[in-house]
């Protein structure tokens, strides 16, 4: 019997720092899944809005860790599977 896991780690990723080893977690998940499966992430980032980085400064303020990433940085956490449609974008697209 066929069986495929949808893994959805939205609103998450963006709350770990670097050091809390984002692409290691991605990866440990994503190995667990049985082949065929998905992955549906969505990350917080300032590449559209530069308002967002003292965003990220308010919030660390007040010890909460946000790391917006860039679009780079973001595909990094899809090493290694097939992006399918529509890829990475923006939530609206
Ligand atoms: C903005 S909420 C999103 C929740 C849910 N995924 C959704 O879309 O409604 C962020 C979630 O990340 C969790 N979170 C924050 N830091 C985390 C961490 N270091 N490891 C795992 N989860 C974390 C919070 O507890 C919270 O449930």
């Amino acid at each position: 019997m066929w069986c495929a896991v949808t893994l959805s780690l939205i609103a998450i990723f963006h709350l770990l720092p670097d050091d809390g080893d984002p692409y290691g977690i991605v990866r440990r998940l994503v190995d667990a899944l049985p082949s065929g499966s998905y992955l549906v992430l969505s990350h917080g980032t300032a590449d559209f809005d530069p308002g967002a980085k003292e965003l990220a400064a308010a919030y660390r303020q007040r010890g909460l860790p946000l790391r917006p990433r860039t679009h780079a940085e973001v595909e990094r956490l899809f090493d290694g599977l097939e992006l399918v449609d529509s890829g990475l974008v923006v939530a609206h697209r």
